[in-house]
Order: structure tokens, then C-alpha cells, then sequence
């Protein structure tokens, strides 16, 4: 039998799993690690904690399943995406990674317009400028930190970091490589005038690969000390929501999915190119050749829950803990006895501002509606809503593109709770599937591994091998004339607070 690991480095851990060639879970291990907010709209990490999560979470594989690393065919990575990483000549960090979520860059974003123009940005790019993307983060760097920028001999994104610990080699690939904005992406190649334009260099990029592509070989001293014989090939990998893509079996066009992880992402396969001109959700080069998806994000998705339950919930996280349950699912079951509706009162997950459809990185989280009779299970089942509403919004915008959202996977930590599957069934009005496997992108990159160590001959190929659909969660009919009066009536919070959020964002 033959093995692949898939490791993913997420915002809040990395997660590393086995497999064996047909998809079965064999070992897996996460390593946790904090996001630093500095100040407000700001969001860092440190890469170190990365390559450490990386290098333990592999070494932890491979001693709990007695795998023979000679069985080990080969190794993807994915990642969160955006995320800038500097490194100087000899390879060392230069700074903390300026991760997806942060929000200082609406300067930059200025910047690139002036500099290129909107609507050439968006020929070029397939996206508008945007504040959570990396060329935005480069040009800060620029702007404010120029003597770190003068040292940096090196780009990479979170997931090619750990390619340049795991290899030594610089590279990236073309799905991850979409959200830098420095790829040409019809072409799937880095655009020289981009880089020309905003004055990047183009030696300080890693070369581009096609995701199942190899893309090096784990050196001697990683293969000391992870476990993993030296030699054994590394793929391109993935951004994590292509690679979750590829870990949900949506590969062809008409098939779509719904993550909830930190953000919450809509992604849907086109075989065509399909860009948004208002530039409200993104467009970005799949992990499968000739192909690109289109997706809408929402920037607090998970992480609303997240900071829910930190904030909050104590007692939920005291009480998981002496049943030995999940304390997601004590919330889940506590949000399970409030209506549809959460009793009048409604939640707007812009934490850490918004993407789809907005592109407004001064926007905040509100509660709407609060009155003396809510408890604090209300306002769990309203983050849970919000969070909903937000994904529904991406879809509104699909719906405009004609992209068909029809066959709808659900993945992602959110995507194992029943009740938030129920919610989105009910809000696309459509089922909504989850698959056999809970792996998502980090499946996803295994199976680009097996391409890449010639264990299947294409990316469909391996998902037909290896994804199995699962429960499928039909709308409740009841549900969906009620929901949507709540999602109506939440679309016309964001525009009436959109002028208040701007002199928020400048007190
Ligand atoms: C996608 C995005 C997020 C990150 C974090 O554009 O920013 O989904 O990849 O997971």
C-alpha cells in the first residue's frame, strides 16, 4: 500500500494527516498556535510557529501509524492564503507574516489603482485591488517598514514557507499564487507588468508550478527530523480552499462547496474563466490544469464562533469538558432550542471587516436587535444566522454570474455541525452534502500528492477514487420563507451603517 501526508497550515493550527492511496485516514495530528492583533484590523503570525506545527504534526504521523517512511509516496501542502512571508538572503524570517485577515492596507489598495488602474487590475489579475491580498501587504512593507523591505531577497506565502523548510526550494503554485495578485491569471504566470507597474521585483517570487506538479524533495536534515525519507517528493499543494476543493470532489463544473473555517468561503469549479466586474467575489487558477473557480469569502465566518465561545463561554467549554464532548457541539445544541430567527435578533460577522460583497475593510460585527428578553443562547444562534447570511450574500452574487450552485458540499470545522448545514440548506434553498471524509484541504493536497508520485493519473481521477458523498441535507421547507425574511431585512443593515463605519474606523 501506498501513503501521502497532506499537511495544511490553518490561522488558528496546522493539521497534518496520513493516508493511505485510497483516502483512509491513518494518523493525523494539529498543532495549535495564536494570531497576534497588534491593533485593530491588524492580524500577524509568526512562521516559525508554523514550521514547528509543521515539522512536529509530521513527526507525530509517522511515529503513531508505524507507516515505513519508504511507503511515504509524497507530501502537499495548503494553506491559508495571502499571507506575506519576507525572508532575507540567507533565508531568515524578516518579519512576523502579515496573514489574509488583516486590514491595514486600504492605502496600498489606492496605490495599486492609481498605479495600474481598476479595470487593467482586474484583466490582468482577475480581482480588484484588494486590502487582505499579498501585493498590498508587499507595498506596505515598502511604504512603512523600508529598511526590512531593502534586506527582503525573498516572497512566499504561508504553505510555500513551509515547502522552503520541508525542500529549500523556492517555489509556489498556480491556486495559492492567484491571491498575491502578482499572477497574470488567465495565463497562470506572473505578470510582468503587474510587477513592473507596482515596482516588485520578479526574482523575489518563488517559480510557478501547477498544483500536483513536483515541486522538490524533502532534504536530509528535514527528513531527520520529521520521520519522512529524504528524497520524497513535495507537490505544489494548494490555497486551502482549492485544496478543499480537490478534498471534496469539486472538480467539474456545476459543483460547488461551502467552508466554514476561520473565514467562510462559497467556491464553485468553472472550466471558463468567469470573473465578477464588480470584483465581489474572487477568481482564482484551480488546483485542477485548464481550470479556475470562482469564490465569495467572508472574513468571520468560524471565527465569529471562535470569538464567541473565547469571550463567552466558559461555562459551555467547562461543561464539554467533564462530559468529554466537543464544546462546539454543546453550543450547537444550546443554539438547536432558539428559533429561526433567534428571536428578532440578528448579527453581522464583519470582525475583521468584509470581502463578498462588500469590500469594506472599515466594517465591524453588530448585534441588531438586542432587547432585555435575549440570552446569551440568542445571541449564539444569531452568530450562527449572521455567519449564514453573509455565506448567502456570496451566493446572491454567484446566482448574478449565472454560475449554477445546485450541487452544494459543505466542509470546514462548520461544516460538521448539523444545525449550521440545516441553516445553509435552508437559506440556498438547495441540499446541501457533506462528503465521507472530514479532511477537506488537507485530503486535497494528498490527493494532488498522489498525482504528483504518479498513483493516480489526474486530479478528477484520484476524486472519483477516493471522495464519497455522505449525508445530504435537504431545505426544510417551513424554514425557508422565515429565513429569508431575516436575510432581507439583514441586507439592508451593512448599507445603513457604511458611512458610520468609516468614522469609526478614523476616531
Ligand atoms: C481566501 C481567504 C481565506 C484564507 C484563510 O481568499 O482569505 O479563506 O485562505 O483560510
Amino acid at each position: 500500500m501506498a501513503y501521502v501526508i497532506g499537511v495544511d497550515c490553518g490561522t488558528s493550527g496546522t493539521k497534518t494527516v496520513l493516508f493511505d492511496e485510497n483516502g483512509k485516514v491513518i494518523a493525523s495530528k494539529t498543532i495549535e498556535y495564536p494570531m497576534y492583533q497588534p491593533k485593530n484590523g491588524y492580524a500577524e503570525q509568526d512562521p516559525a510557529d508554523w514550521a514547528n506545527a509543521m515539522i512536529n504534526t509530521i513527526k507525530a504521523v509517522m511515529s503513531q501509524s508505524g507507516v515505513s517512511k519508504e511507503d511515504v509516496k509524497g507530501v502537499g501542502i495548503s494553506g491559508q492564503m495571502h499571507g506575506l512571508v519576507m525572508l532575507d538572503k540567507d533565508g531568515n524570517v524578516l518579519r512576523k507574516s502579515i496573514i489574509w485577515c488583516d486590514q491595514r492596507t486600504a492605502k496600498e489598495v489606492e496605490e495599486m489603482n492609481e498605479k495600474l488602474g481598476e479595470k487593467k487590475l482586474i484583466e490582468i489579475t482577475a480581482n480588484p485591488a484588494l486590502t487582505g491580498w499579498t501585493a498590498a501587504k508587499i507595498l506596505w512593507v515598502k511604504n512603512n517598514e523600508p529598511e526590512i523591505y531593502e534586506k527582503c531577497a525573498h516572497i512566499l506565502l504561508p504553505k510555500d514557507y513551509l515547502r522552503y523548510i520541508l525542500t529549500g526550494e523556492f517555489a509556489t503554485e498556480v491556486s495559492d499564487a492567484s491571491g498575491m495578485q502578482l499572477l497574470n491569471v488567465p495565463n497562470r504566470c506572473w505578470s510582468d507588468e503587474v510587477l513592473s507597474a507596482l515596482e516588485i521585483d520578479k526574482s523575489l517570487l518563488g517559480k510557478v508550478y501547477e498544483s500536483c506538479e513536483v515541486t522538490g524533495e524533502v532534504t536530509a536534515e528535514m527528513a531527520e527530523l520529521t520521520g519522512l525519507k529524504a528524497g520524497t517528493i513535495v507537490v505544489g499543494g494548494a490555497g486551502d480552499n482549492a485544496a478543499a476543493a480537490v478534498g471534496t470532489g469539486v472538480v467539474e463544473d456545476g459543483k460547488a462547496f461551502t467552508t466554514i473555517g476561520t473565514s467562510g468561503v462559497v467556491f464553485a469549479h468553472t472550466s471558463n474563466i468567469s470573473i465578477d466586474p464588480k470584483g465581489r467575489v474572487h477568481t482564482c487558477c484551480a488546483a485542477v490544469p485548464n481550470s479556475w473557480h470562482v469564490m465569495g469569502v467572508t472574513q468571520g465566518a468560524g471565527l465569529s464562533l471562535k470569538w464567541f465561545r473565547d469571550n463567552f463561554c466558559n461555562a459551555e467549554k467547562e461543561t464539554a469538558s467533564l462530559m468529554g464532548v466537543d464544546e462546539y457541539y454543546l453550543m450547537d445544541k444550546e443554539a438547536e432550542t432558539v428559533p429561526v430567527g433567534a428571536n428578532r435578533l440578528l448579527y453581522l460577522p464583519y470582525l475583521m471587516g468584509e470581502r463578498t460583497p462588500h469590500l469594506d475593510p472599515d466594517a465591524r460585527g453588530v448585534f441588531f436587535g438586542l432587547s432585555a428578553m435575549h440570552t446569551k443562547k440568542d445571541m449564539l444562534r444569531a452568530v450562527l444566522e449572521g455567519v449564514s447570511y453573509s455565506l448567502r450574500d456570496c451566493v446572491e452574487v454567484f446566482r448574478e454570474m449565472d454560475i449554477n450552485v445546485s450541487d452544494m458540499m459543505a466542509c470546514g470545522g462548520g461544516g460538521t455541525s448539523p444545525l449550521w448545514r440545516s441553516m445553509l440548506a435552508d437559506l440556498y434553498n438547495c441540499p446541501v452534502k457533506t462528503v465521507e471524509s472530514k479532511e477537506g484541504p488537507a485530503l486535497g493536497v494528498a490527493l494532488l500528492a498522489t498525482v504528483g508520485a504518479g498513483i493516480y493519473s489526474s486530479v478528477p481521477e484520484a476524486c472519483k477514487a477516493v471522495i464519497k458523498t455522505d449525508k445530504t441535507q435537504e431545505p426544510i421547507a417551513e424554514n425557508v420563507p422565515e429565513y429569508e425574511k431575516y436575510y432581507q431585512l439583514y441586507r439592508e443593515i451593512y448599507p445603513a451603517l457604511k458611512e458610520s463605519y468609516k468614522k469609526l474606523g478614523a476616531l
